[in-house]
């Protein structure tokens, strides 16, 4: 029989703390939602202390999320032990996952405290904890540079307090498979009660080991695995959800063990995810990414046209790649329009499906078949509804060549008020960004990050752009959609200033 390994995502946690993957209330919801659909075991909302902003949001998603363990972190300190209790009051599963460092060098520089102290906070802590909530996790931080006798004692300390979860994080992504699986052998065998409660591992992708040493837990005897979609997290991320999820299935002869994750929901979530970061992935990312299933070669081809499993050890409809893409055009109905994206993941207000109903009409007369790639750029481009405070674009016009400066002139719109602007620049998005600039008047600011690409096939395909603007350490993404690539860059920066200004507000 198949053990059962419940995954426990922290997207919303250990992935968004990472640069340029912050997210609003509403986005958060929407990832939270989503993970519950897929069937994730534990969401990891936030670190409700750590800002108004995360206690909020751990206590929107406690709030809504009913088939899964909603988590929040906090650090071995009653505040933070508060702060997560309330605002995971309204879950049906609350878990608070407490955690303190354990090995010498973070307890010596970052904790300044003693051994017999870091065991002190734990019983105290861990107990303080379970005398709110009976769901406790318990994280050794740095745990494995720790000692293994001092992680044992500490490990045995958390379960005697109460801890029913005992997280074995490799922090810093030092860890190999062999020495993963070892550590958490070690543990079960000499952690007194170890069976009473369920070990779990949680690792970063510094080494590029992320997922072999997650597997490799597993192996080892942990029963729960903590990662992000995507790997999304601080520095190289997290071990990614959906190659431990389809290793897990893929290699079923292996590791013995299964989770209740929908799989055909994988591609979903993992461009929702990369649609809310402003990112695409690597065209060679494993599962998810451009190539992750395509045949070039031509042997490679040969031996897939006469059976597929010459090459292809998944299906990409197993992780909801749908191959039968359907095409829509002018004469398509609302009816249609609204039925298709939905089939796609997305489930507009009617508000929101409005405006991307009259942007798809737009498109019909500059394109003249619609893809299912086509769609789903409209669908994450939308606009939130709430979000009609910031400047639109009314016109714009440039003016560029290879012997000539470039100029730009931008109207934009805010209200009623219309806006005005006329600037030089080294070529035409150059010009015309300057021009938005003396409009807006942002505060000074970079541009991090600027990226085109091409939503489908063809010369008339829309091009979506993705600006990154950064300000005092904050990323701002933008995003901007048209068969017009000029265009597509002035929305995305229109887009990226709007964010930035509404943070300053
Ligand atoms: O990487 C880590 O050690 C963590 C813990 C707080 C679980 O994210
Ligand atoms: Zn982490």
């Amino acid at each position: 029989m198949s053990k059962r390994v419940k995954i426990f995502d922290t997207t919303l946690r250990d992935g968004e703390q990472a640069p340029g993957c912050s997210m609003n209330l509403r986005e958060k919801l929407e990832v939270a939602r989503r993970l519950e659909k897929l069937k994730v075991d534990v969401i990891e909302a936030g670190f409700a202390i750590s800002s108004p902003g995360d206690f909020e949001s751990v206590k929107a998603i406690a709030e809504r999320i009913k088939d899964c363990t909603v988590a929040s972190l906090a650090r071995c300190a009653r505040a933070d032990i508060d702060a997560a209790y309330e605002a995971l009051k309204p879950a049906v599963d609350p878990r608070i996952h407490v955690f303190i460092a354990t090995s010498p060098i973070h307890m010596e520089y970052k904790l300044r405290m003693k051994p017999d102290e870091v065991l002190e906070s734990i019983e105290e802590m861990v107990r303080y904890a379970k005398s709110k909530c009976s769901n406790i996790e318990f994280s050794a931080e740095d745990a494995m540079r720790s000692d293994p006798e001092f992680l044992a004692k500490a490990v045995d300390v958390a379960i005697r307090s109460g801890a029913a979860v005992i997280n074995i994080p490799d922090t810093v992504g030092y860890a190999t498979p062999v020495e993963m699986r070892e550590m958490l052998e070690y543990l079960i065998r000499e952690v007194p009660n170890a069976d009473t409660v369920e070990f779990s591992v949680h690792c970063h992708n510094d080494l590029g080991m992320a997922t072999a040493n997650t597997l490799a837990g597993i192996l080892g005897g942990a029963s729960q695995v903590e990662c992000t979609i995507n790997g999304l997290g601080e520095r190289a991320g997290n071990a990614p959800l959906e190659e431990i999820v389809m290793a897990i299935n893929t290699r079923r002869n292996l590791y013995g063990a299964e989770t209740r994750v929908d799989t055909t929901k994988i591609y979903k979530a993992s461009k929702l995810v990369y649609d809310i970061i402003g990112r695409t992935p690597p065209i060679n990312k494993p599962i998810v990414g451009t190539n992750a299933f395509a045949h070039e070669a031509g042997i490679h081809q040969h031996g897939v046209l006469a059976n597929r499993s010459t090459y292809e050890i998944m299906t990409p409809a197993s992780i909801g790649i749908r191959t039968n893409k359907m095409v829509l055009g002018k004469h398509s109905g609302r009816h249609a329009f609204e039925t298709r994206l939905l089939e796609l993941g997305f489930e507009l207000s009617p508000a929101e499906l409005e405006s991307c109903f009259a942007e798809f009409k737009k498109l019909c007369d500059k394109k003249k078949e619609i893809s299912d790639s086509d769609l789903e750029a409209l669908a994450r481009n939308r606009q939130p509804v709430e979000h009609d405070d910031g400047y639109v674009l009314e016109r714009f016009t440039v003016h560029s060549g290879n012997m000539s400066t470039a100029t730009a002139v931008v109207v934009l719109r805010k209200g009623e008020e219309r806006f005005e602007e006329v600037a030089l620049g080294d070529g035409p998005i150059d010009a015309a960004y300057k021009a938005i600039d003396k409009i807006i008047q942002p505060p000074a600011h970079s541009l991090e990050n600027y990226g085109i690409h091409s939503v489908s096939e063809g010369k008339d395909s829309l091009g979506e752009v993705i600006v990154s603007l950064k300000m005092a350490d904050r990323l701002f993404n933008g995003k901007g959609l048209s068969t017009d690539i000029i265009e597509a860059s002035i929305l995305a920066y229109i887009n990226a200033v709007n964010k930035l200004m509404r943070q300053i507000r």
